[in-house]
Order: structure tokens, then sequence, then C-alpha cells
């Protein structure tokens, strides 16, 4: 399978989340095979994006939550409440929230063992700045992250993961990872996971590339057995963009199930 995640970011107002829902949806109008979508709107346009969804095969997913699934935490967003709304996704550890936000490895991993304990699937966003592959440490920070993310995971027990390799540098800038590289991060990313993980069954983790993807690269990457998805931002909200990255998406699974 191949899933297409849209993070539409602080992008989009409700009325314009609705329209883009929609226009989303008509993307996987008349292929023969469709890829899972999960597309993430700001939390004020959850409730109406849920309800132009709700007969699809879209999933939701939040852009954030909480640890906890309720208290005095000012401003914050719990998985109960996300999950009233029909939130089936979240992602966690962006890298906007850790530079902008100052968000920590400790909190990512609070939230994501909560996720998982609320059966919500973790988007968790890795990914290196550009100083630190120039210094050749892409490798030992991408690991790094993921220790400290899935520290006390039991997954096995519980749901599946997703995990984006977002390198920060290609984040928003026109300026994606090479096929080569993401492969090569990829391939390392499900070694690690496997490690973390050894008796988790195939297919309980997917790994996704985020980072500048767009309609004109984005079959370069997903036709590749490493990406089982794409995570897009700014072209996500670009619909004619969009629709090329869908279809990108359902031509390789075509071809896969030809
Ligand atoms: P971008 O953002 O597609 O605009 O690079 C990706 C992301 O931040 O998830």
């Amino acid at each position: 399978m191949k899933t297409v995640v849209a993070n539409w970011k602080m992008n989009v107002g409700v009325r314009e989340s609705v329209a883009l829902a929609r226009a989303s949806l008509l993307t996987l109008r008349g292929r023969k095979v469709i890829p899972d979508l999960v597309i993430c709107p700001p939390f004020v346009a959850l409730s109406e994006v849920r309800k132009v969804v709700a007969r699809s095969s879209a999933n939701i997913g939040a852009q954030n939550m909480f640890w906890e699934p309720s208290g005095s935490h000012t401003g914050e967003t719990s998985s109960r409440m996300l999950l009233e709304l029909g939130v089936s996704h979240c992602l966690i550890g962006h890298s906007e929230r850790r530079v902008q936000l100052g968000e920590t490895d400790e909190m990512i991993n609070k939230k994501v063992l909560h996720a998982l304990s609320e059966q919500m699937t973790p988007i968790l966003c890795v990914g290196e700045s550009k100083e630190q592959r120039v210094a050749g440490d892409a490798r030992a920070v991408v690991e790094a992250q993921l220790s400290s993310a899935l520290r006390g995971v039991r997954l096995h027990t519980q749901g599946s993961l997703f995990v984006a390799y977002e390198p920060v540098w290609a984040i928003g800038t026109n300026d994606s990872a090479s096929v080569g590289d993401v492969i090569e991060m990829h391939r390392f990313i499900r070694s690690v996971l496997e490690r973390i993980f050894p008796d988790a069954p195939a297919g309980q983790f997917s790994i996704l590339y985020g980072g500048s993807v767009d309609g004109e690269n984005a079959y370069g990457f997903l036709r590749e057995a490493e990406v089982d998805g794409v995570l897009v931002g700014s072209a996500s909200v670009k619909i004619n963009q969009f629709k090329e990255i869908v279809e990108a998406a359902a031509e390789v699974l075509e071809a896969q199930s030809a």
C-alpha cells in the first residue's frame, strides 16, 4: 500500500478546508486502486472536514496532540477530543514544532506512547538539519530521534506506527532530498525499527518521505519499495499539485497490482 498524508499546517481556515477536502477526495475518483489518504487540517476545521470525508475511505489526522486525556493544559487538545472527531492519525514531532515551539524528545515520546494507548496511529516525524547532514551525522541524528521517541513503546501489543523521514532542510524549500538518499535513509530507519521492535509483524510500521514533495517528483519517490508513502505540506494545499501526487501513488499501485 502507499499512503499520502496531507499536512495543511496553518495555511487554511475552515471554509477553505472544506473546499480543499472536497477537492482532495475528487482526486481519488475513477481510479482502480487508490492510495490511503490521511488529511491533517488545522484543529478548527476538523469537525467540518470530518463531515466531508465521512463516506469516503480517507482518514483524518491531527497535526499535534497532548499526552494526557484531559486536565489543566490551557490551549492543548487531547486524544479523547480528537477521537470524538473521528481522528485516527496524529503527526508527532514535526520539525516545525521541535524548532519553533521547543518540543523536546521527552514530550514527543510521551505523545507517541499516549497516541498508541488511545489506538491512534502516530506519524512520527524525524530528520536531520542541513548542518547535521553536512557533518555526516544524519543517520546518528535520526537514530537518536527514533530511540528517544519510541522509548517504552511495545508495538506488538499496540497499534501501527508511521515514521516520516523529513530532512529539515527539505521542508518547504523546493529542495527535496534525492531518491537515492531517501532510499538509503528509509532502509536505515527500517533496520532501526526492526532492532527496536524485533517481534513486530511485517507491515506494522510504514515509512514515509516528506520534504518538498510535489506533483513532479512524487512518482520518483512513490515507485520505490522502500517508500510506503509521502507526507506533503505546501503541495497539499495546491489542489492541482496534490492531484498529481495522488495520481502518482495510484499509478504505482495499479502497476503493482497488474
Ligand atoms: P513541504 O512540507 O511539503 O512543504 O516540504 C512537508 C511537511 O512539513 O510535512
